[in-house]
This record gives structure tokens, C-alpha cells and sequence, in this order.
């Protein structure tokens, strides 16, 4: 196992209900903005909710921030923390609305020219505003982590820093029960992407974390059918609650290596053809699989052994059928595993590539050994 420093510092507020709870969890004097979409938390009773809980503290809202935060959007919200002095950020929505108030509160204490350089690669975040969150969304894993996705254009960059990580997490899985059909299935995929790419890489012995990263892949094989077919089952959900906050929030990745490639070729998916994020993960990581085959293999058998109870006769047999479960669950859960299967065809390799460059990925993967070169057979894998 290798070196680590673990510390995550969010209060986990889990169960039916628990919406109430924020009101003890910010403080009676604070200035509180409440963030959030594009007004699901308005139908679904989720609003309401929290305004009973906010009824002795002093607020304001701010709503909108779209799938996949748009900079602008955020900045308008940044202006309004600035002149009407908010000193505590409230995000109430999926990973989109969490990671956007996650930059609204960075920026808005930023010192720099331009907020937008808190997104590139040596930047540091030296201050923040507070903030807690609902979460409506399971999939990110954003309401305990430090991490946050914002977009302008065609260009998806990310940030991270202590400083944003939220106080307090409000985990009621029935506000869930609302999702479309669409998002259930985005979120159980995305979280169960950020399992693997914690966990499929090479040994190194680390058995606590290894054995709940299966953990975590059992559950979501098992509960995300489950959640397409029978919607109302709030213990489903609940266990992909948990499974999706757990799958991100720095515990399974502590001391072991680690491999990104999926997510930052799908950011890039996302930004120049709009798929929604999950989709862009099912359709890279089976070719990510295929294409690392050979230096993943004990990691992928050990998956399939323990994940999947494959038993088979060769270890190339193996293989095989352990990219092909994968890809079966992911067809379970109605997600393109495909390019094509998302409309996109060989000549949109390059301009992914071109992004890759851009945006400094050259040494991708636990090795560093995926270049411009790799991700691009990589995508025409993905064809
Ligand atoms: O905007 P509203 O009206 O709230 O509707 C949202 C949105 O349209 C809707 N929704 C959310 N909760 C709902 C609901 N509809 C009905 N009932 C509910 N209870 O769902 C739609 C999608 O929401 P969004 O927040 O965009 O989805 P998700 O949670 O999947 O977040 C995706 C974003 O997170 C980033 C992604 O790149 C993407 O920008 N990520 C953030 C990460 C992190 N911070 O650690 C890691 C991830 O890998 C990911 O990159
Ligand atoms: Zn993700």
C-alpha cells in the first residue's frame, strides 16, 4: 500500500427527513445564499423543505445554474455574494448545482484578475466561503469531496481544494424519487466509473481498499437494475446514496494508484458534444479495458473473480467476459457504450485528441503512459 494522508471533514446528515437538520448546522448569524438548478427542488417538494428549515435564519436565492455550470452563470452569482455580503453558501441540487456553488465560493474570495485562472492546472485556492449542501443527485460524489467541474464554451476544467469541501452533506434518499429515469441511470454509472478508476489499475496490497471498492460495485451492479425497474423502492436508493458518496469521497483512493483516463476523455466528450457526463464514461472506460488489457490484467481478473464471480478456462477468456459484463451492466442501465451509439464517428476523433493536448493530458493513466497517441486508439476502440 502506498503512503497516505485521509481526512474528510464533511458531517454525513443521511435519511428520510433530514432536510431539517441543516438549520443546526449553520450558523444562527450567517448570511446564507441558497443555490440551485433549473427549479426541479421547486416541483418536487425539496424547496419547501428547506425553507422551513432556513425560517430563522437570514437568505436569499439563487437559481439556475444549469447542467454542467457555465462560468457566466456563476459569476453572476459570485457578483451577488460580493455586494450583499452572503458569508455562508447553501447548494441544493445534484453534482452540477454542488460543484458550481463549490466555484461561486472559491471566486468570490478570489483575489486574482480573472476567476477563471482558479481552474488552471498550478492554481491554489487560498480562500473560501462555508458551505453545506442538499444533495438531490447521487452520482458525483461532490457533496464530500473537494472537487469541482465547471465549464465555459467547449472547454470542462476542474479544480480542488480543502477550502470547498462542504461542512455538511444532507443525504435524504427520498428526494431521489423524483429523478427521471435518465439521471438514476447517469448517476449509479458515474459512480460506479469513479469505483474503477480508483481501483483498476495494479496491486499494491491494499486489501481494506480494494475490498470496499468491490463492495461498492456489488452494490451498484446489484441496486442500479433494481432503481430502473422498480422507481419507488426507497431502500434501493438509498443504498445508491451511500454507495455514490462513498465512491468518491477519498476513502477507497487513499494510498493506491490511480487512473483518470475515462473521465478526462469524457469531459472532453462532454464539452464539444454535450453528452451528458455518465454517458460519455460508459462509452470510454470498456475501451479504456480493452486497450489496457495486458497492464491492468490482474486487477481486471481480480474484478472479474470477485465482482462477478467469473470462472472461466483461459485467462484471455477471462478477460473477455469480464469486459463483456461490464458492458452488459452498463446496457442494463440504458447507457450508449459506444460512440457511434452517441452519434459520433471517426472523423470526431481528432478534435477530442486536439482537447487533450490543449488542455495538458499527455501522461494519463497510473503509468503516465497514455498520451495523444493512446487516447486516440483508445477512441477508435470506442468507435
Ligand atoms: O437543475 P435541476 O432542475 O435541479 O435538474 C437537474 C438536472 O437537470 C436534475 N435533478 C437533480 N436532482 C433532481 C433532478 N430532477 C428531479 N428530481 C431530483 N431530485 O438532474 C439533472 C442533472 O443534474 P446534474 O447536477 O447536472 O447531474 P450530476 O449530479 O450527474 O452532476 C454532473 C456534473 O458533475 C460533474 C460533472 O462533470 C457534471 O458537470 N462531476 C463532478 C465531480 C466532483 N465534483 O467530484 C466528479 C464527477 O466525475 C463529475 O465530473
Ligand atoms: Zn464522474
Amino acid at each position: 500500500m502506498n503512503k497516505f494522508t485521509f481526512q474528510n471533514s464533511t458531517k454525513i446528515i443521511f435519511g428520510e427527513g433530514q432536510i431539517a437538520e441543516i438549520s443546526s448546522n449553520i450558523p444562527k448569524d450567517a448570511r446564507i445564499l441558497v443555490t440551485y438548478g433549473g427549479g426541479s427542488i421547486k416541483s418536487n417538494g425539496v424547496y419547501d423543505q428547506v425553507c422551513e428549515a432556513l425560517s430563522d435564519h437570514t437568505w436569499d436565492e439563487f437559481g439556475g445554474i444549469e447542467p454542467n455550470p457555465q462560468f457566466a452563470t456563476l459569476m453572476e452569482a459570485v457578483k451577488l455574494v460580493q455586494t450583499e455580503g452572503f458569508d455562508y453558501l447553501l447548494a441544493v441540487g445534484g453534482g452540477s448545482v454542488v460543484d458550481g456553488t463549490k466555484f461561486i465560493a472559491a471566486a468570490a474570495e478570489y483575489k486574482g484578475s480573472d476567476p477563471w485562472d482558479i481552474l488552471a492546472a498550478d492554481a491554489k485556492v487560498e480562500s473560501a466561503v462555508p458551505m453545506g449542501c442538499v444533495l438531490t443527485l447521487p452520482a458525483t460524489g461532490s457533496e464530500s469531496n473537494m472537487g469541482a467541474v465547471v465549464s465555459k464554451g467547449s472547454e470542462k476544467l476542474s479544480f480542488g481544494s480543502p477550502l470547498v469541501r462542504p461542512q455538511f452533506a444532507v443525504l435524504d434518499p427520498a428526494v431521489t424519487l423524483t429523478l427521471p429515469a435518465r439521471q438514476v441511470a447517469n448517476g449509479v454509472v458515474d459512480a460506479f466509473v469513479h469505483t474503477m478508476e480508483q481501483y483498476l489499475t495494479y496491486p499494491v496490497n491494499a486489501k481494506v481498499q480494494d475490498r470496499f471498492s468491490e463492495g461498492l460495485l456489488q452494490t451498484l451492479i446489484e441496486e442500479g437494475p433494481k432503481a430502473m425497474i422498480e422507481p419507488e423502492d426507497l431502500e434501493v436508493r438509498a443504498n445508491i446514496m451511500w454507495a455514490a458518496t462513498m465512491a468518491l469521497n477519498g476513502l477507497i483512493g487513499a494510498g493506491v494508484p490511480q487512473d483518470w483516463t475515462t473521465h478526462m476523455i469524457g469531459h472532453e466528450l462532454t464539452a464539444l458534444h454535450k453528452i451528458d457526463h455518465a454517458r460519455t464514461l460508459s462509452i470510454v472506460l470498456p475501451a479504456v479495458m480493452r486497450h489496457q488489457r495486458e497492464a491492468k490484467k490482474d486487477k481486471l481478473l481480480q474484478y472479474g473473480v470477485r465482482v462477478f464471480g467469473v470462472e472461466c478456462g483461459t485467462e484471455e477468456e477471462c478477460l473477455d467476459i469480464i469486459i463483456g459484463r461490464t458492458v452488459a451492466f452498463f446496457r442494463a442501465m440504458g447507457v450508449p457504450t459506444s460512440l457511434s451509439e452517441a452519434g459520433l464517428s471517426r472523423d470526431d476523433i481528432e478534435p477530442i485528441v486536439e482537447q487533450l493536448r490543449t488542455h495538458g493530458m499527455l501522461k494519463l493513466g497510473e503509468h503516465g503512459a497514455i498520451g495523444p497517441d493512446e487516447a486516440r486508439e483508445i477512441l477508435e476502440l470506442a468507435l
